[in-house]
């Protein structure tokens, strides 16, 4: 105690000692040497906190905004932004060996006398292997497959035809397809989300070229949103269902291996109306039916397909440094079920946010996927648990 105030006291010789390896110039050093006052030089230690603070912690501070400006404003998302209204849920019954008319009555509906006609529509960037699993899951109910297809990704890079380059490896769908092509508009700068709205104008065009009509299902949803085999039996046999009804989907990352939660519910299917029914994929009504499928996200068979889609995606601003791009990171990434652009979950609950940091838990449950996955493991092994190395090419 005594010793620090001497020192205290002698002024020059604290300053001295305590800043020469810090802060060279600017400091008492100097100021001792010119035979400045303690009194100044007292001044001149508030200007090496000064130093200090200029020089190492705003820089630091800046740095830390610029690399994690997006991680906090996503953690303190849920004092800016009020979740949304819950969806009302429709509780989902389903066993093989329950009737049809039983199972529409279970959920307070009646039976029709035949089946409604069922349209699936999607558009299509390079997601081969899902489709595969969509259309085999979704065959035995489905009327017409209408395919759509840009040789621009939402995000304006060019992209081949690549549906029409596999389209042999789709003979089965062959006689119930209708696939489209529309060039993409190329405009530079423009935000993602208005190609992908004209894409979305022209699958309603090619719907009617495939002629649908009223009263017909329409299922909206991306390829790697794909409603079980016997959600759709269910729903075309049941009269009263309700006009747009979301589907929740079980929400998987890089393979049915990490199950991320259980609350995918963009996809919808439609009772169609001629002039009414648009094709979206927001929200469009409060009517949800639970466990109702599989939404598999960045399921790919190889690293240059993570590649494409992560510079292809709307949400492309995401790849903030070109490393990300890196085919070991991702590998890696995939490997651990952690998140490809390094972001926090996207909720509006401190709790969810903080429950969901991390990478997500492995699972190995492969009961309840779809039938042609595991049929075929061997093709798609990549889907199942423990199978995270991915092509390289
Ligand atoms: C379920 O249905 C199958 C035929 O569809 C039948 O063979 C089987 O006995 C049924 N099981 C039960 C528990 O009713
Ligand atoms: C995209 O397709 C359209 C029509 O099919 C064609 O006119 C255009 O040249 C294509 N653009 C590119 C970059 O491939
Ligand atoms: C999702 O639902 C299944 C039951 O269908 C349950 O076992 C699982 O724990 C749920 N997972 C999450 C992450 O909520």
């Amino acid at each position: 105690m005594e010793k620090t105030l001497m020192k205290a006291e002698q002024g020059g010789h604290y300053c001295f000692k305590k800043t020469d390896n810090l802060c060279d110039d600017c400091c008492c050093q100097q100021s001792s040497r010119l035979g400045m006052s303690r009194l100044r030089c007292a001044f001149r230690g508030i200007d090496v906190k000064a130093c200090i603070f200029m020089f190492a912690i705003v820089p630091t501070f800046i740095l830390g905004l610029y690399l994690h400006g997006q991680k906090i404003s996503y953690f303190l998302r849920p004092l800016w932004e009020k979740p949304p209204k819950p969806f009302h849920e429709i509780p989902h019954y389903y066993n093989e060996n329950v009737t049809m008319e039983n199972l529409c009555k279970l959920h307070g509906w009646g039976i029709r006398d035949y089946p409604r006609r069922v349209y699936d529509a999607v558009l299509f960037s390079n997601e081969v292997d899902l489709l595969t699993l969509r259309w085999k899951e979704l065959y035995p109910y489905i009327t017409q497959f209408v395919l759509l297809e840009s040789n621009s990704t939402f995000t304006g890079l060019p992209k081949p035809f690549v549906f029409a380059s596999y389209r042999d490896q789709f003979k089965f769908v062959e006689p119930r397809l209708t696939y489209g092509t529309v060039g993409g508009r190329f405009k530079k700068g423009e935000n993602p989300f208005v190609e992908e709205a004209y894409q979305r104008v022209a699958l309603d065009q090619l719907l009617k070229i495939a002629g649908i009509s009223d009263d017909d299902l329409l299922i909206m949803s991306d390829v790697d949103e794909i409603p079980s085999r016997h959600t759709i039996n269910l729903l075309r046999w049941c009269d009263d269902i309700p006009q747009v009804l979301h589907l929740q989907l079980k929400n998987y990352l890089y393979s049915f291996e990490f199950l991320v939660d259980n609350k995918s519910w963009r996809a919808s299917v439609h009772r169609y109306q001629t002039g009414k029914t648009r094709y979206a994929h927001y929200r469009q009504t409060d009517n949800l039916l639970a466990d109702a499928g599989w939404h598999c996200s960045f399921c790919f068979r190889s690293i240059s397909e993570f590649i494409f889609k992560m510079k292809a995606y709307s949400h492309n601003d995401r790849v903030k440094f070109s490393h990300y791009l890196n085919p070991k990171r991702i590998q890696r990434l995939i490997c651990n079920g952690a998140d490809l652009f390094d972001m926090l979950p996207e909720e509006y609950t401190f709790r969810e946010i903080i429950g969901k940091m991390g990478p997500v838990p492995h699972s190995y449950s492969a009961i309840h996927l779809p039938s042609c996955l595991l049929e075929n493991a061997d093709k798609y092994k990549f889907l199942l648990p423990g199978n995270c190395m991915r092509e390289s090419c």
